[in-house]
């Protein structure tokens, strides 16, 4: 067993949002080692997706490291690429605590963060400072009190701010807990939304930064198919599939009732797994290989990450799974993918 596994016992006795409070505040002292270590990948892990350079197809999903606080440990901990935030333009507290919970026996994570962010001046900032050799994504949101009617120009507002920072930027429009969001996915919300963004892309002269637009799990097959096709036509780069999930229907009883009785939020981690499979491969149909795919959602080992490359997908994301199994995760990851 690795440290993580040692200490499980006591870390998930706390409070979730105290217990990453805590590790971040590790992760901080971590980052300021002079020499943290580089792993080494395999060179079979390298993968090319829209017009970037992967060192693995491996990467950290949205909603961990919202503020871009901890980049090197991600890079010393062999991540492929990050995705930071989301940041909403403007700073905001999310929703009242508490809003984290984790329910270890089945590998589920409910969350209701709501979007607690510094704003995108101060993430942008810190980026300045990135370290080399990391590929890192700006995820995008709006701010809580934005009517959805102006949410674009909340998104452009973090963008002109953030996009500069990074080496691509992902549209969340898919987070469950910021109220209307998810309305923004509808074919004819995300037309003006998509062009909207692509303009400023090219005002801004990043006309060859990748631009990603990150999906629900919860998508009705007939409104996925309208939606891959917007997507294609207005010319963005990708797409990520999947967020968290709104449906209780992925957890087993008893749990369920457990799970229902912490109220509002969307659910990760492995039981989101066989919704979120099931959503990409409808999406990898309709797509037919227009643009490429990141896999997220209940992807927890090798096996899982292996299968959703078969499947078709360009590169994959984690979360939840970090959590539960801690840091060695990466590395074991790796491994099994350079022996398959
Ligand atoms: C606590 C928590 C916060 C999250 N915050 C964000 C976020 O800010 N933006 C986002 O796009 N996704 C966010 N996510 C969703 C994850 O990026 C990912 O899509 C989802 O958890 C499914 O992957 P997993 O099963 O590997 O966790 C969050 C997930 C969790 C558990």
């Amino acid at each position: 067993m690795d440290l993580y596994g040692a200490l499980r016992p006591l870390i998930f006795r706390l409070d979730p949002e105290t217990a990453h409070d805590l590790a971040f505040w590790l992760g901080a002292r971590v980052c300021a080692w002079p020499r943290l270590p580089e792993p080494e990948l395999p060179a079979a892990l390298r993968r090319t997706a829209f017009g970037l350079d992967f060192p693995s197809p491996l990467g950290l999903a949205a909603g961990l490291d919202k503020g871009a606080t901890l980049l090197p440990l991600w890079k010393a901990l062999g991540f492929g690429h990050v995705e930071i935030g989301t940041v909403t333009p403007r700073p905001q507290p999310g929703n009242p605590k508490p809003r984290l919970f984790r329910f270890p026996q089945a590998g589920l994570i409910l969350n209701r963060m709501g979007f607690n962010s510094e704003g995108a001046e101060v993430v942008a900032a810190r980026l300045k400072h990135r370290p080399e050799g990391l590929i890192v994504g700006g995820n995008l949101g709006k701010n809580k009190e934005t009517p959805e009617a102006q949410a674009l120009d909340d998104y452009r507002a973090a963008y002109r701010l953030i996009a500069p920072q990074v080496d691509y930027i992902a549209l969340n429009v898919s987070s469950p807990n910021t109220p209307g969001l998810r309305n923004l996915q509808a074919p004819e919300a995300l037309k003006p939304l998509l062009a909207g963004m692509l303009d400023l892309r090219r005002e801004l002269g990043l006309d060859r930064q990748p631009l990603l637009l990150k999906l629900a799990p919860d998508l009705a097959p007939e409104d996925l198919e309208a939606i891959v096709e917007v997507a294609v036509a207005s010319g963005i780069s990708g797409l990520i599939a999947t967020n968290t999930t709104l449906d209780r229907g992925v957890v087993a009883e008893p749990l369920r009732a457990l799970v229902e009785a912490k109220g509002a939020g969307g659910l990760s981690g492995m039981p989101l797994k066989a919704k979120a499979r099931d959503v990409r491969r409808r999406i990898l149909a309709a797509l037919r290989g227009r643009l490429p795919l990141v896999a997220c959602g209940g992807l927890g080992s090798a096996e899982d990450v292996q299968d959703a490359l078969d499947d078709g997908a360009a590169l994959a994301q984690v979360y939840s799974a970090l959590i539960f199994e801690g840091p060695s995760l990466v590395g074991r990851i790796h491994r099994g993918l350079a022996e398959f």
